[in-house]
């Protein structure tokens, strides 16, 4: 973590992208298949960049992210995490080992959490904060041509995570992010707003 830095929001150049707000977020489909291209460092710091002026009630600065760079020693720690998870649950090698290279595949991976405060109300509000983050990171990703997989499986839920990354124990694991160039198209659905919506005129 760098030192804490002021940031003034009418001081932070944004940067250029013709992807509309719009565009992104309907473009943001969950998507975890993606070819071997690595994304650039300043493509991921500017989605990092973006997370943070996500809204923060009180501005506690709630968010904790940690970039797991393709082929690193930290990498192939989770990894192994992945495989000890699932070879725990299924007794097989062979989804273990699935659950392993899906994490030393992944072309980017960033594990988010958020962190507590004394009072309950406080703490609500930074996990909802640092979940608007992810938000922000995943339209960015959009607008630097990316995908990303939102997971809170596997791995977020070790017990021995949060040590291996470096996070506190009682942190809350807001998720894992895989993110990379998408190598197919991907597609969701949604209740219309209509149906959820009440308008009292
Ligand atoms: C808090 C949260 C946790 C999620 N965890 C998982 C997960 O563990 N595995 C998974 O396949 N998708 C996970 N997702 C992604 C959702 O499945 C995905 O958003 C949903 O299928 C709708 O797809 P869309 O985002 O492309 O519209 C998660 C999403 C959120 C917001």
């Amino acid at each position: 973590m760098t030192q804490t830095q002021r940031l003034r929001s009418g001081g932070v150049e944004a940067p250029v992208t013709s992807v509309s707000v719009y565009e992104a977020i309907h473009g943001r489909r969950m998507n975890n298949d993606f070819s071997d291209a690595v994304p650039a460092r300043e493509a991921l710091q500017r989605m990092l960049d973006a997370a943070i002026w996500a809204p923060n009630h009180r501005l506690t600065n709630p968010w904790r992210f940690y970039v797991l760079e393709k082929g690193g020693q930290k990498r192939a720690e989770v990894a192994q995490l992945a495989y000890d998870n699932i070879f725990q649950r299924s007794g097989s090698h062979e989804n273990a080992d699935g659950s392993r290279q899906r994490v030393l595949d992944a072309p980017a991976l960033i594990y988010v959490y958020s962190i507590p405060d004394d009072r309950a109300d406080m703490t609500q509000e930074n996990y909802a904060a640092a979940c608007c983050a992810v938000q922000n990171l995943l339209l960015a990703a959009v607008a630097e041509g990316l995908a990303g997989d939102w997971s809170t499986g596997n791995t977020t839920r070790h017990p021995q995570l949060a040590a291996t990354l470096g996070a506190e124990p009682d942190w809350t694991m807001v998720g894992a992010l895989f993110i990379g160039q998408p190598s197919r198209p991907s597609a969701s659905v949604r209740s219309a707003a209509d149906d959820v919506t009440v308008w009292w005129e």
